[in-house]
């Protein structure tokens, strides 16, 4: 027997666990660098103008067609199909999202099992543990395999004891925590030397870049990947909505959230970055652009705290902290793809399912560690780059042109009975079948 379907208690629980899916690795070491080296705050104008005009569509789609159907991807597109055709495009595109969103945990984990080693350093250090210290931050495959089934055993832990137990307690532990580390560390760096030429670097405008060809659609690529769209994640936290909440609301909390959280973090990034650049650490890159990615995160950035003397491990840990909890609730809802629809199509227990899958997840995991340069990059862009826009094109298309537009309108109306004379139902429609699918075949065929 499937056991029942879980749900979140109240709109904190889902709005902490939503967020928390789309505050990840990318709001933090992409985000911030994007925008100071594209035009600051002309580029923050712009990202945000993107996501509410195109990503925040998508989710809405996704949580609509969730919370209808209260299903995971595979079912809850069938469900919404119209006949055998679109059945079987909407087996194909929910199988296709749980392939793919499994793929992105299986190199999402490795990187989050660095953040995990660098968390234990500065303990190792105070600890007197030199040797150990030394081996966690140096790439190796050993620390590499340890830490990405580390991490992968943390992801198992709390789904497996399910959606209120798992997702929602942790999430609603994590997020504030998130939050509050990150004040503290923006307070403190703010007072260092440097700190300022940071923040004119993130925040002063630059208009002209707008002429910049590719920007927006970059832009648009990263809205995306933030907001979690397209294989199904957010269909699936949106199957544990209560009836009685306002989509279009949250909807737009959960954007905004993201949004609101990864601007804070340009808060800390660059600043951070320029007090480095004053203690001599190198944070440009061969092409003149700032350092982003991984590079930012365990080379500049330990670099700066190393140059702070006694209150660097402080710094350090509590960095990693908050790249280890944003990557974690990030993991949880990835996982909960696959795992939800095992447990329902299946009918295998929850701790089960999610062992089992998280198990195959990490030896494809270890699989990419053993055979990192060849693997890695590709994994990320066949997955990220290919696979996840196509099938956040489907959902639009599906959700356009498949479901039947009264009973998207009823199931609005749950929660929200004056939807039908709204904004949202005003525009909405007419986003989701012409401009979102328009917007993302531009994006792909760049
Ligand atoms: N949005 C997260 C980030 O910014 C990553 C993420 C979580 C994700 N779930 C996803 C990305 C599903 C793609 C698909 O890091």
């Amino acid at each position: 027997m499937a056991s029942p379907r879980g749900e979140f208690s109240s709109r904190f629980g889902f709005l902490m666990a939503a967020a928390g899916s789309a505050v990840g690795l990318g709001n933090i070491w992409g985000f911030p660098t994007n925008a100071a080296s594209n035009g600051g705050a002309a580029f923050l104008f712009a990202y945000l103008l993107l996501a509410f005009a195109l990503a925040y569509p998508a989710l809405m789609a996704e949580l609509i067609i969730g919370r209808h159907a209260r299903a995971n991807g595979v079912t809850a597109l069938r469900t919404i199909a119209t006949g055998p055709k679109s059945k079987l495009f909407g087996s194909v595109v929910g199988g296709l999202g749980i392939v793919t969103v499994s793929f992105i945990l299986s190199f999402y984990a490795i990187v989050s099992g660095w953040m995990l080693a660098f968390l234990l350093q500065p303990i190792a250090d105070v600890a007197g543990l030199e040797a150990l210290s030394d081996w966690l931050t140096v790439d190796g495959i050993l620390r590499n395999s340890i830490f990405v089934i580390s991490f992968m055993l943390l992801t198992i832990f709390i789904i497996s004891a399910g959606v209120k137990e798992g997702i929602e307690k942790w999430a609603t532990r994590l997020m504030p925590s998130l939050v509050l580390i990150l004040v503290l560390l923006i307070g403190y760096v703010f007072t260092l030397p440097g700190a300022m030429e940071g923040l004119r670097a993130y925040l002063v405008p630059d208009f002209t870049v707008f002429a910049k060809p590719g920007l927006l659609v970059s832009a648009m690529g990263q809205a995306f990947f933030s907001l979690s769209l397209g294989v199904g994640t957010m269909l699936v936290y949106g199957s544990y909505i209560s009836k009685n909440e306002n989509l279009p609301v949250i909807g737009s909390l959960v954007a905004l959230l993201d949004v609101g959280i990864a601007v804070l973090a340009g808060l800390l990034i660059l600043p951070a970055m320029y007090v480095a650049l004053a203690s001599g650490v190198e944070i440009f890159d061969a092409q003149g652009g700032l350092i982003a990615g991984p590079g930012l995160i365990i080379s500049v950035l330990p670099a700066l705290f190393d140059n702070m003397g006694a209150i660097g491990g402080f710094v350090a840990f509590a960095f990693f902290a908050l790249m280890t909890i944003a990557s974690l609730t990030s993991s949880i809802s990835m996982l909960e793809v696959p795992v939800s629809f095992v447990v329902e199509s299946q009918g295998v227990r929850r701790p089960a399912a999610a062992m089992l899958l998280g198990s195959i997840i990490a030896v494809i995991s270890l699989v990419i560690v053993f055979n990192f340069d060849l693997l890695f990059e590709w994994v990320v862009t066949v997955t990220t780059e290919m696979s996840q826009p196509l099938l956040g094109l489907f959902f639009c298309l599906f959700t356009g042109w498949i479901w039947n537009r009264s009973a998207i309108l009823e199931e609005i109306k749950q929660g929200s009975p004056q939807a039908a004379s709204g904004f949202f139902w005003r525009v909405w429609p007419f986003y989701i079948r012409f401009i979102c699918p328009a917007a993302i075949i531009i994006v792909y065929l760049q």
